[in-house]
């Protein structure tokens, strides 16, 4: 594919932010042990970097959702095609996701998941594109907030391409 990239985030900026996300993370879990939830596949590098910077215990689980529409935007309708291993029931669930865009996907998946009756579940964001939102979305952490543009690497893809690459890009 013919595109230009920009930098928006270098591994090292992403790496200390993170760190400030496991730590508020830590502090407000102080006495419990959450299940960290990952949503499959865009959040696989955050995730692992999160939760081993996490000081508290946690059950780790993953789940995996599509969404019909075209590669770079997102019309709503969302299907879980992986499903949890664990029981989320009466347990503090932390959900973790790569982008925040429309907001459509994460509060599908939350209708979703409040169905099997956890105690509390709170959004935890690598990106924040509040300005794009379409529905309200209460983010409970975020590591950075974007105003506009398409962004790959660290996990986040185009077509499924550039997902290994270790900083974020603007695709231009
Ligand atoms: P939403 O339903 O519009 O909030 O879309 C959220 C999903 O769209 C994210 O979980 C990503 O998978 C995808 N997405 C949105 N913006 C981007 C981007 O800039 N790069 C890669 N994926 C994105």
């Amino acid at each position: 594919m013919d595109f230009k990239k920009e930098l928006l985030l270098h591994r090292n900026i992403i790496r200390a932010r993170v760190r400030e996300l496991a730590v508020q993370i830590s502090r407000d879990y102080s006495d419990r042990e959450p299940i960290v939830l990952g949503v499959l596949n865009g959040v696989v590098f955050f995730f692992a970097d999160l939760v081993r910077e996490m000081t508290i215990p946690s059950r780790i689980d993953f789940i995996r959702a599509t969404s019909y529409g075209s590669s770079t935007s997102s019309s709503g309708t969302v299907r879980l095609t992986k499903e949890l291993e664990i029981s989320i029931k009466n347990e503090p669930v932390i959900l973790v996701e790569d982008i925040v865009d429309t907001g459509l996907t994460i509060t599908e998946i939350v209708k979703n998941l409040r169905e099997r009756e956890p105690e509390s579940i709170r959004i935890c964001a690598l990106i924040d594109k509040q300005e794009r939102r379409k529905i309200e979305v209460v983010i409970d952490y975020y590591g950075f907030r974007v105003e506009e543009g398409f962004l790959i690497g660290y996990g986040l893809d185009c077509n499924e391409q550039y997902r290994y690459l270790p900083d974020i890009y603007i695709m231009r």
